[in-house]
């Protein structure tokens, strides 16, 4: 691991985080002493069960949350101290998704894809105005490229509110994309999906890791699509690095240690039922 950390150190860096902490107004420390290099070129998944500080550590990355103590760059920019323009230029760098798709419902594909172009078309777009027409063509073609992409080019004029939830994902994916993103987050991406979507929409994060060449961050509870498709796996628990390493040296012990009480949530698709007998998925001696 201490070797791991060499090599990163000695390439350049995405994400650099030391004692990174949040604790929110009502007292409670989401994220304690967060210190984590990301080099540019990693594909990284952080793993743990539901209120380890997943989402406080990825939303921290783009100042959705402030941090309330430590430091966290991205690409060399102080992200937790800039505001105005240069907060404005670090979220450009940064595509997220999420597990709730956050899509615009009445529109159609092509327009949510172009909502991620906005910031490229400065001018005002009156409301009721087609976002196809105040587009210009290339804009357009890029939108499309980004669909492509993502394989649902064939679905650009259908309104996203008639889409399952693995085309809508990849539509927020293509949405990202098409922000021209340094930086890929993805909080829970699969998490209200079915196994042929979830695997559909980790196999596009990870053909954009490898054919943009940026690194990618995903959040994700199953253990299942970490192992197989992590190259890197942090693993959180209460708010603190419990495991940072290869994917091989994710152990069943190593993921005990992460999950602790809370094993089973490692296995199924939702939070653990501690009251009884119904841990969703397969069950380990620990859920029982
Ligand atoms: N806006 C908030 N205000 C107060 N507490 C929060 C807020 N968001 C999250 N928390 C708490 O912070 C902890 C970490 O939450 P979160 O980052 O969402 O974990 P995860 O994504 O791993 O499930 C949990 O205890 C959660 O209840
Ligand atoms: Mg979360």
């Amino acid at each position: 691991m201490v070797e791991n950390q060499k090599m990163r150190q000695s390439r350049p860096l995405a994400v650099r985080t030391r004692g990174l902490g949040k604790t929110y107004p009502n007292g409670v420390a989401a994220l304690a002493d967060v210190s984590l290099d990301i080099a540019r070129d990693e594909f990284v998944v952080v793993i743990g069960s539901s209120g380890a500080g997943k989402s406080t550590f990825l939303r921290c990355m783009n100042r959705l949350i402030q941090p309330t103590s430590g430091s966290l760059e991205l690409f060399g920019e102080d992200v937790a101290r800039v505001s105005g323009a240069r907060l404005r230029g670090v979220r450009r760098k940064v595509g997220m998704i999420f597990q709730q798709f956050h899509l615009v419902r009445r529109l159609n594909v092509l327009e949510n894809v172009l909502v991620g172009r906005l910031r490229f078309n400065a001018g005002p777009v009156s409301h009721g105005l087609s976002l196809l027409r105040v587009f210009p063509r290339a804009e357009r073609e890029f939108a499309f490229e980004c669909l492509r992409h993502v394989g649902i080019a064939d679905l650009a004029f259908q309104r996203a509110d008639q889409l399952s939830g693995g085309q809508q994902q990849r539509v927020a994916i293509a949405r990202a994309l098409a922000q021209e993103p340094e930086v890929f987050l993805a909080d829970e991406p699969i998490a209200s999906l079915d196994p042929h979507s979830a695997e559909l929409v980790m196999q596009t994060l990870l053909r954009i890791h490898e054919h943009r060449r940026i690194p990618v961050i995903v959040n994700l509870h199953h253990i299942d699509f970490a192992q197989r498709f992590g190259k890197r796996a942090v693993g959180i628990s209460k708010g603190r690095v419990v495991f940072d390493g290869g994917i091989a040296d994710l152990t069943e012990d190593a993921i005990r240690h992460v999950y602790g009480e809370k094993l089973c949530e490692a296995y199924s698709a939702g939070p653990c039922d501690t009251s009884g007998e119904t841990c969703v998925g397969e069950l380990l001696p620990a859920c029982a």
